[in-house]
């Protein structure tokens, strides 16, 4: 195909632009030297418009409702594979033989312990210290004791640090959660899978032996799966962009967590769970008196769950989660109201000229925390599920991030609209 370019006109000149183009989706107009040629930048707030980086990783049609991993449909990887996986398709780009897999399960066995001075670390916590703020100094904090693979351009010190991670995440995550009970730490068990060993160290107790219970077990892993990557989120574009300073991987997924905390972002499963809570709560709440709120522009209220960035479509996730929030609720005997009430919520917004102008549907978090909250997890472990199902992504964008030529520190420009050239004014003279 002949290189194809964009003509800009401004000012009364011409500008040729280069396109990067896809294998399937938007093409991206390339816009890097705009600034050398022309003196001036362009505008793109929360870059809803802009493409940071080419990757091979996550493809999304957002009109379509499209999301797959390495060419493969999230439908598929959801009722077949495992989240190690996943991990292993994100982070080596093809699915593993059963030998691979093995072999990469063992190897993340062997790394799932933290190191014991690391206990001292959780007790310094206040109880009511939120899991994700723990989680991230935890992620931060290991990063102490593997100073050795900092190296961002070595291979293979990546390849340790992300099995270290991927290892120790499912620690941090239910030490995070046993602190907050005033519970001992449980030690990881390497004869149970990964899912299984995370849902020991969750819930078992030094004092009784804990069987997982395998619809448990199968639950979480579709929801790790489901939530793997996707593609340039607010977290993921905050690890590319730490990443990009050539801080370590640990460092840079530190940040990530920081961002998926955010009830924008990941931290809207916590929410929409509390926001079904309150018109349970509230006799005067209605599905319809919450709408009537989510729409009022003097109501700085969303619906949580509601919504996204890319997708203009029902979520995929969201669907696969809704159908299945209906087995899980049935296999595990139980009968939740906000399930009721979601589903209330779901049909009113969906039927609404507000939400159906602006293309607005469930997203993930919509009905994740409904199945989070029926497997037992408490509400505000809900986005530290969310960061241990994301972490692959995380670790493979950053990945791809440090091995693309292109790649240069995340540094955007700004539009200056303040004061200039102003006289100091002593204090006394104010
Ligand atoms: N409730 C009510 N109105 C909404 C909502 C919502 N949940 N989401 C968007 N809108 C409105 C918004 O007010 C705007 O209206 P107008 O054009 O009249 O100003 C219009 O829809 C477009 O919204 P936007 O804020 O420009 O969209 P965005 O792409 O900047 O934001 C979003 C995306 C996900 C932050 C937003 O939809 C939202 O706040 N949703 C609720 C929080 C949530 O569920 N977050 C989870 C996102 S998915 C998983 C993840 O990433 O973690």
């Amino acid at each position: 195909m002949a290189e194809r370019h964009a003509q800009l006109s401004f000012d009364g000149k011409e500008y040729e632009l280069p396109i990067v183009e896809p294998t399937i989706g938007n093409a991206g107009i390339n816009i890097a030297k705009l600034r050398a040629t022309s003196g001036d930048v362009t505008y793109d707030p929360g870059f809803a418009n802009s493409a940071g980086a080419r990757s091979t990783i996550t493809y999304i049609d957002g009109a379509a409702g499209v999301l797959q991993h390495r060419g493969y449909a999230i439908e598929d990887l959801a009722a077949n594979a495992s989240f190690l996986e996943i991990a292993y398709l994100l982070l080596r780009g093809k699915l593993p033989t059963q030998t691979e897999l093995d072999d990469w399960a063992d190897e993340v066995r062997m790394h799932t312990l933290l190191n014991e001075e690391m206990k001292r670390f959780f007790d310094a916590f206040p109880k009511s210290a939120h899991p994700m703020a723990i989680l991230s100094s935890a992620t931060n904090a290991i990063s102490t004791f593997y100073e050795e693979y900092h190296d961002p351009t070595d291979a293979a010190a990546f390849d340790e640090s992300a099995v270290r991670l991927l290892a120790k995440m499912p620690t941090i995550a239910a030490w995070a959660y046993k602190k907050s009970i005033g519970m001992p730490y449980i030690y990881p068990r390497n004869d149970l899978n990964y899912v299984e060993n995370f849902l020991h160290m969750m819930f078992a107790a030094p004092t009784a032996s804990y069987e997982v219970d395998p619809v448990i077990a199968k639950a979480v892993n579709v929801l790790f799966v489901l939530h793997a990557d996707h593609e340039q989120n607010c977290s993921t574009a905050t690890v590319r962009g730490v990443g990009s300073s050539q801080a370590n991987l640990f460092a840079s997924v530190g940040a990530g967590i920081d961002a998926l905390w955010g009830p924008l972002h990941g931290g809207a499963n916590q929410r929409v769970i509390e926001m079904l809570q309150t018109i349970v709560d509230d006799p005067d709440a209605t599905a319809k008196s919450v709408i009537a709120r989510a729409k009022d522009p003097n109501d700085p209220f969303r619906l949580m769950g509601f919504g996204h960035r890319v997708y203009k479509n029902y979520d995929p996730r969201a669907r696969v989660l809704r159908s299945y929030a209906d087995d899980v609720l049935a296999a595990v005997g139980i009968k939740d109201p906000l399930f009721d009430i979601a589903k209330e919520l779901e049909q009113a917004a969906l039927e609404d000229d507000y939400f159906i102008e602006r293309k607005l549907f469930p997203n993930v978090d919509f009905y994740s925390g409904l199945i989070f909250r029926a497997l037992d997890f408490p509400t505000r472990m809900f986005t530290v599920l969310f960061a241990i199902g994301r972490l692959p992504g995380w670790m493979s964008q950053w990945k791809e991030m440090t091995e693309d030529p292109d790649t240069r520190i995340m540094r955007p420009r700004q539009i200056y609209v303040g004061d200039i050239n102003k006289a100091y004014v002593p204090i006394e003279d104010r």
